[in-house]
């Protein structure tokens, strides 16, 4: 496939790496222009393109920026996505990094937002993965602790192609229904983050409360913003694993927890 990713940070540059691996052609853009992207094009094997030419022809487009950016991207981007090539929206919204967005505020559906801004379908996918297990816990099938991530959209085929996509980079992927479901995997929810199996998953998404999430998103939100930038990213999954009732035997799991605590709070 010719797959277009718009946004070459955490997530946006893993997914180029995968894609290309898997003998994609990948292009790949932020706002600042290809001629910033020469590190990302080496590390990932994308070609960088200017954002007016990241989606045009291809089969599959990724948007991977900050979604407080997502109206400002360029009002013609689409003009030659063709109808059938899928968007995949991996964003969250954490007002305390996009600023205060009203329509999610009032519990529109995040990805529902996106579609409705792009004007376009999407597909939720790779939102609740932090980038670092995105990169390095891909497994072959079959694998014991594989990780399984849910997929949500209105168009089946679409969802197919991404689930597939997600096999072959090493990830177990749940076909989560439609896009106004998936709300049950946004921040601030027990499915968020946690590296689950295709065993554990279904609970997960089960157990989500619509109402109480966003006031947990906020809580989680504040505490990663006094860590350091250096603050072990395996550390905060365990913490999620713990937060979503995963591995509360293991003393790993509550050493991670204390180191999280101690380095927020300190200087008492
Ligand atoms: N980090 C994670 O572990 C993770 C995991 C799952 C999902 N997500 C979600 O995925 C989204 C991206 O996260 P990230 O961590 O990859 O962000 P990031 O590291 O901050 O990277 C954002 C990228 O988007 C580009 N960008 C920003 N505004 C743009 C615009 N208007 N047009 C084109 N490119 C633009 C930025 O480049 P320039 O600013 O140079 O243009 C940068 O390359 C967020 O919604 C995030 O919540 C993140």
């Amino acid at each position: 496939m010719k797959i277009g990713i718009i946004g070459a940070g955490n997530i946006g540059s893993a997914l180029a790496g995968y894609f290309h691996k898997l003998q994609h052609t990948v292009l790949i853009a932020n706002s600042r222009g290809p001629e910033t992207l020469s590190k990302v094009a080496q590390e990932t094997g994308a070609t960088p393109v200017n954002i007016s030419g990241v989606a045009k022809g291809v089969d599959l487009l990724v948007i991977a920026i900050p979604m407080k950016n997502v109206p400002s991207l360029p009002n013609d981007l689409l003009a030659n996505l063709p109808v059938a090539s899928p968007i995949i929206d991996t964003g969250n919204y954490y007002p305390l990094r996009d600023g205060h967005i009203t329509e999610m505020d009032k519990g529109m559906v995040e990805s529902e937002w996106t579609s409705h801004i792009l004007g376009r379908p999407v597909i939720k996918a790779f939102n609740n993965i932090v980038a670092d297990s995105l990169l390095h816990k891909g497994l072959p099938k079959g694998s014991k602790n594989r990780i399984a991530l849910p997929v949500s959209g209105d168009d089946v085929r679409a969802k197919q192609l991404v689930i597939s996509l997600l096999d072959q980079m090493g990830f177990d992927a749940m076909d989560a229904g439609p896009l106004s479901e998936s709300w049950h995997y946004q921040p601030g929810t027990p499915a968020y983050c946690p590296d689950p199996t295709i065993r554990q998953l279904p609970s997960l998404l089960k157990r989500a409360n619509r109402d109480k999430a966003p006031a947990s998103r906020d809580q989680a939100a504040k505490m990663m913003a006094k860590l350091p930038a250096d603050f072990p990213p395996q550390e905060l999954v365990r913490v999620a694993r713990l937060s979503a009732g995963l591995d509360i035997l293991k003393p790993r799991s509550w050493i991670a927890l204390l180191r999280l605590v101690f380095t927020v709070l300190w200087p008492f």
